[in-house]
């Protein structure tokens, strides 16, 4: 595996891997990786013979007050899996190699509407934060497939819209969400939960099953399921942001033609905010 902070070298082997006739996927984390991250990584893998893989934490995309100085940044233990997992290039860049002209003066990517709900309410300016690092990520390695996955649904959603909206020649791919045996979701931040709120966290999980459950079985008072789940929430020791269903496809409000609905939820629980999801065919 190479390790690559600098964006003229991550080039040149990129150009030699296309003349070539190769297929490059790409894989962008935050590190600190996880199963999750890594079975994205094996879905990258079956889609191209060259897997990249970025590990950076991006300043913009987090708001004040929010994580960024207590990140968990693990890189060394991250190398060990990323070499075991036969990936390619391990891209470590810099924040001034990303932003070049500094954060504050950066060229933003926003996609609208998408953005302006759910997590985009609750942390403003932060997909405007992801989607000027993941257009960077896309222009500096042009893959053919960039992987993520399906726990930030609606950073998928959103990144699919700008690469659709940007005519970017990527395919996005979503990768299923991993979940702890109690249901709980992969996530970088479950490890500022206390041993007490982990046995809490799966709760979660459940809510959103149990919103499943009446969906399938014809309940369409979507309002009403999403109160009694916030209720149930709070009860367990959660402040919940929203739980809310929606159409999969584009987030838009659903109804009983739906075919395709998701069900979404963010809540803090202790110095956490855990957010999660499950997809409902009708
Ligand atoms: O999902 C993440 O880890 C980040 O939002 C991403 C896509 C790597 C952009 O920084």
């Amino acid at each position: 595996m190479e390790i690559i902070e600098d964006r003229d070298e991550l080039r040149e082997i990129l150009n030699v891997w296309r003349r070539a006739g190769e297929h490059v996927a790409l894989v962008p984390t935050m590190g600190n990786l996880h199963e999750g991250h890594l079975s994205l990584l094996a879905l990258a893998r079956e889609h191209a013979e060259r897997v990249v893989v970025t590990v950076f934490v991006n300043p913009t995309q987090f708001g004040e007050g929010e994580d960024f100085d207590k990140y968990p940044r693990t890189l060394e233990r991250d190398k060990i899996h990323l070499k075991r997992a036969n990936v390619d290039i391990l891209f470590v860049p810099a924040v001034e190699t990303i932003y070049p002209f500094g954060t504050n003066a950066a060229t933003s990517v926003t996609v609208p509407v998408l953005t302006e709900e759910l997590c985009g309410l609750q942390r403003p300016g932060h997909f405007d934060g992801v989607t000027s690092v993941v257009s960077r990520l896309l222009s500096m390695v042009q893959p053919d497939v960039a992987v993520f996955g399906q726990k930030d649904y609606q950073q998928q959603l959103v990144i699919r819209r700008m690469v659709a909206d940007m005519h970017l020649p990527t395919e996005i791919i979503c990768g299923p969400t991993l979940r702890d045996e109690d249901g709980l979701a992969l996530s970088s931040r479950n490890q500022y939960l206390s041993e007490e709120e982990l046995k809490v966290a799966p709760q979660l999980y459940l809510a959103l099953q149990d919103i499943g459950k009446e969906l399938q079985s014809g309940n369409d008072d979507y309002a009403a399921l999403e109160q009694q789940a916030t209720k149930t929430l709070e009860k367990s020791g959660f402040k919940p942001e929203y739980v809310s269903i929606r159409r999969a496809e584009n987030l838009g409000e659903p109804d009983r033609e739906t075919d395709k609905l998701v069900v979404l939820a963010a809540a803090q629980l202790g110095n956490a905010r855990l957010i999660d999801n499950i997809v409902v065919e009708n």
